[in-house]
């Protein structure tokens, strides 16, 4: 008998994340802005995305890039205005192209007039809005550290006690036990579905639930304790996704997908569980922190292919049939993908790591995600000096490690060249013209200086660019209902050097098989009988699995 598969167009789409800062300017003010966005979405067309994910184009005064939010209901003004918002909308839909918000409610801006008004005095009707407590003995009252550095607390001078902040200072905690706020999040979400968006992404939403007590965290031989245990995943977090799913959700055909650092495929299941009603997917962080090190994220670790494959394996056997998975490599917070998991020290193994990592990605059960720039094949970059960096927990860190953790500063920049979230921030790389198009003005963070070779234009000119092989995965997946809903079957878990794994659907059958040697090794696998290749990222088929190869083939069982 057929197996059913349960279809949805969210399943079925690929998602392409736009960084709207960096992406396209066009009053050169060197920030990128919404006729930006709508300059290009030709492009994304071309690519072949059905989704646009914008990250926060709200009213902010940019502390956190817009992830500190002062007006929910109001464009930022270095992007533009509500006029231009609708027009991108309008014209994205005119191409088939859906828009998804970034919906930042875990906190807001410290100029947000909730928290204007929250501060003002202990008994202001928002003071309820935001988390507020005693200090201890004249100081913080908890050892839990922000994810920017320093404390998770900041006195207030006005009534002298302190608010919670598990980001920057300018980022106040909401109280989501107050059910006001839960009502003033549905609502503002309700606006913007009104307007007609397509979806949510939600940034840290598994962090809206804090446990009642605030006892210390464990300090790990860190300055700070962690926050983690007491407020990721939280006692009430159901209870508010599905809360929020019934009073603004669920009347739209919208789709939602929630980021959740420290969430385990078990919760996962729950999160995304086909009659949960709480959240279509969800971002896991797993595979993103396997090369941390001693000081987290700042280590010069390489990810080993054997935590790798057992990590994405393990996602993708335990939500099969129980929810759905997002696949990603790289994002607004992460280094890019190619230098990260893959080789950009030569441009040959640069295009062909990253239509590999292209390939491993795209073949996955899940909903794919493309960073702006990943279908160029950008790399990392390295700025020489530390001024020129721009992201607020590059910087804090930096300070914290140098002055207070007694690491070396150039032992901090090698850590930062790796690592820094800038390495995705640089501008989008149109073409080789000075700032690479990106903008006719100062960029407000430097360009890439690979963008003489690594450009849009010069990817759309060559045929054999990571661009249109992108543009191919797109496409195959739209064709084969295999490579959207079929199952996962990891082989050679124990090999260091392939990743190899299989698909399965109604009798249908993927062999995917990806290389992460620089050499030639002998191909590790017999190809099954009556196969047909796919695809794969060298012209033909050899007897060898050549450097950074990565081959598909179909076939029947
Ligand atoms: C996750 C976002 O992706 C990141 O860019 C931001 O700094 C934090 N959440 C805080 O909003």
């Amino acid at each position: 008998m057929e197996e059913a598969i349960r279809r949805a167009w969210w399943k079925e789409a690929v998602v392409y994340q736009i960084y709207p800062r960096s992406f396209q300017d066009t009053n050169g003010d060197g920030v990128g802005d919404l006729p930006g966005v709508i300059r290009r979405l030709d492009y994304v067309k071309e690519l072949g995305a059905d989704v646009i994910w914008l990250n926060p184009i709200y009213r902010s005064p940019n502390d956190d890039n817009g992830y500190d939010i002062s007006d929910y209901r109001a464009i930022m003004e270095e992007f533009g205005t509500m006029a231009d918002f609708d027009v991108l909308l309008r014209e994205a839909h005119a191409r088939g192209i859906r828009i998804v918000m970034d919906l930042v409610v875990n906190h807001t801006s410290d100029e947000h007039p909730w928290f204007v008004e929250s501060r003002k005095s202990k008994d202001n009707p928002y003071r309820d809005y935001y988390i507020w407590r005693e200090g201890k003995n004249g100081a913080e009252p908890n050892n839990w550290g922000g994810s920017f550095s320093g404390s998770a607390w900041q006195l207030d001078e006005v009534t002298g006690m302190y608010y919670l902040h598990l980001f920057s200072k300018k980022q106040p905690d909401l109280n989501w036990e107050n059910p006001k706020v839960r009502r003033e999040v549905y609502d503002l979400m309700r606006f913007w579905l009104d307007k007609g968006i397509d979806g949510f992404r939600m940034d840290v939403i598994n962090f809206i639930s804090k446990t009642a007590d605030f006892p210390d965290g464990e300090t790990n031989g860190g300055l700070y304790g962690d926050f983690g245990p007491f407020c990721i995943n939280g006692p009430r977090i159901h209870e508010f996704l599905h809360e929020m799913n019934r009073e603004a959700l669920a009347p739209y055909d919208v789709m939602t997908v929630g980021e959740m650092p420290g969430a385990t495929p078990e919760q996962a299941a729950l999160y995304t569980g086909f009659d949960r009603e709480e959240l279509n997917m969800i971002f896991q962080f797993e595979h993103v922190g396997l090369d941390g090190g001693e000081y987290g994220k700042w280590s010069l670790n390489r990810v080993p292919l054997r935590a790798l494959k057992e990590t994405l394996s393990k996602w993708q056997t335990e939500l099969d049939g129980r929810g759905w998975n997002s696949l990603y490599w790289n994002n607004h917070d992460q280094p890019r993908v190619v230098s990260r998991f893959g080789d950009d020290s030569t441009p040959l193994f640069r295009e062909k790591s990253a239509k590999m990592l292209g390939t491993l990605l795209h073949m996955l059960q899940g909903t794919p995600y493309i960073y702006q720039g990943e279908e160029l094949g950008m790399t990392n970059v390295a700025f020489p000096s530390i001024d020129d960096y721009r992201d607020i927990e590059t910087l804090n860190a930096y300070r914290e490690f140098t002055e207070r953790r007694g690491v070396a500063p150039d032992e901090m920049l090698a850590y930062i060249h790796k690592n820094s979230r800038d390495n995705a921030r640089t501008p989008m790389q149109w073409d080789d013209s000075p700032n690479a198009g990106f903008t006719t003005g100062t960029p407000w963070i430097a360009v890439n200086p690979a963008y003489r070779e690594i450009n849009a234009k010069a990817a759309l000119a060559d045929p054999n660019s990571v661009f249109y092989y992108y543009k191919k995965l797109i496409a195959l997946r739209r064709e084969y209902p295999i490579i959207v809903y079929g199952h996962y079957r990891l082989l050679l878990p124990d090999d260091d050097r392939v990743y190899a794994y299989e698909r399965s659907l109604n009798g249908e059958k993927l062999l995917v098989v990806c290389s992460f040697s620089r050499e030639a090794i002998p191909f590790p696998l017999p190809v099954p009988e009556g196969a047909e290749l796919l695809l794969g990222n060298y012209e033909g088929e050899s007897g060898d699995l050549r450097p950074f190869e990565a081959r598909v083939y179909r076939y029947r069982e």
